[in-house]
């Protein structure tokens, strides 16, 4: 007896919904709640702890989940140590000297593995502690959608190539972001993440000398800003020295980001040309800085939505049992 049509489309259908599939599959808050009922209260713990004794932690853990999805997807591949066939992201223009947090992964990872071995993958550990890096920072809280599994390789070249650079233009920016299937709301939204953190003053020392290739400063930078940043900024040296993205409240996730930029004194020249160079942006930067209820609410959304960007699922990828190497390796 042949199968008919439907009949092979409805056993299609029920491998594609069975937990284990191949791939392409979807994440759901719940997935652990069987496996490891305990890695919700674990990662909360060891993020507020780790946060607690150092408040920019916050900020450098909720920046590698955003350096992890934009690259291969949210996969961990950020995670992995340069061995065998696998160059490190973690030597990326936009990685190296910059990304940290690194150690405190490891440490949530071993906790995991004691309480549910082989059962959690570092992509979801990412995604968790971005979300309660924010929390504990004073931001909005969200159900994280769960069931990534990790990455068996790394892309140096997607980590130098689709994480935007701090001096990209706007349109470039907006193109990155769109490339990830995130809109300019999106864009605008969890460019709010720089509420809180640090950044060098390497990634914004153009502004404050030659912005244009004409010997002057950015005209849109606030001048007695841009005299204050000089101070720790030179010309040339003290490439390391670091500057709060948010001056005003540099540990608290608050709307601050959006405020500062209103009166031009945005870091970066990423987050200033928000304002300055397009209506659409420039707008939603207004409506985050005088709301900061809907700025909450719209990252929330944009982080599940950047949290969803191409996971591996079932039967791709592995889950790693430390989180730096393949375990094959
Ligand atoms: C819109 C494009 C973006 C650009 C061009 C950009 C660029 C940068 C740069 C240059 C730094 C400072 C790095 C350094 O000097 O060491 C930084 C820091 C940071 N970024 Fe972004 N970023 C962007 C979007 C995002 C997004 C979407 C998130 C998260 C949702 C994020 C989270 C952070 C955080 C929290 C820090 C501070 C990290 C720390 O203190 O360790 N950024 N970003
Ligand atoms: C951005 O900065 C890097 C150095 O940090 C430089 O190599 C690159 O040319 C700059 N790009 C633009 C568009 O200015
Ligand atoms: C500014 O940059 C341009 C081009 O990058 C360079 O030719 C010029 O010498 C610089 N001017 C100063 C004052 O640094």
């Amino acid at each position: 007896m042949a199968l008919s049509m439907s009949g092979i489309v409805a056993v299609l259908m029920v491998l594609s919904l069975a937990p284990l599939s191949l791939g392409g599959g979807y994440l759901c808050p719940e997935y652990y709640d069987k496996s490891c009922p305990q890695v919700k209260e674990i990662v909360w713990s060891m993020v507020a702890k780790a946060v607690a004794k150092e408040p920019r932690m916050a900020a450098s853990l909720l920046r590698l989940h955003f350096h992890d999805c934009f690259v291969k997807g949210c996969d961990a591949s950020i995670l992995l140590d340069s061995s065998g066939s696998i160059v490190s992201e973690k030597g990326s223009k936009p990685n190296k000297n910059s990304a940290r947090g690194f150690e405190v992964i490891d440490d949530i990872k071993a906790a995991v593995e004691q309480a549910c071995p082989k059962t959690v993958s570092c992509a979801d550990i990412l995604a968790l502690t971005a979300r309660y890096s924010t929390v504990v920072a004073g931001g909005p809280n969200w159900e994280v959608p769960l069931g990534r599994r990790d990455s068996l390789g790394a892309s140096l070249s997607g980590s130098n190539n689709d994480i935007p650079a701090p001096n990209n233009t706007l349109p470039t920016i907006i193109t990155k972001f769109k490339r990830q299937g995130l809109d300019v709301v999106d864009l605008v939204a969890l460019a709010g993440a720089h509420t809180i953190g640090f950044s060098r003053c390497t990634s914004f020392r153009q502004r404050l000398y030659n912005q244009s290739g004409n010997g002057l400063a950015d005209s849109t930078l606030d001048e007695s800003y841009a005299m204050q940043l000089r101070w720790g900024c030179p010309r040339s040296g003290s490439d390391d020295n670091l500057f709060p993205l948010d001056y005003v409240s540099p540990a608290q996730f608050d709307n601050y980001y959006y405020k500062n930029i209103l009166v031009g004194k945005g870091l970066l020249n990423s987050d200033q040309i928000l304002f300055t160079k397009s209506a659409t942006t420039r707008q939603l930067v207004e409506l985050y800085a005088a709301n900061i209820g809907i700025f909450y609410d719209h990252f929330a959304k944009s982080m599940i939505k950047m949290g969803n960007i191409t996971p591996l699922t079932g039967l791709e990828g592995e889950v790693r049992t430390n989180c730096r190497r393949i375990n094959s390796s």
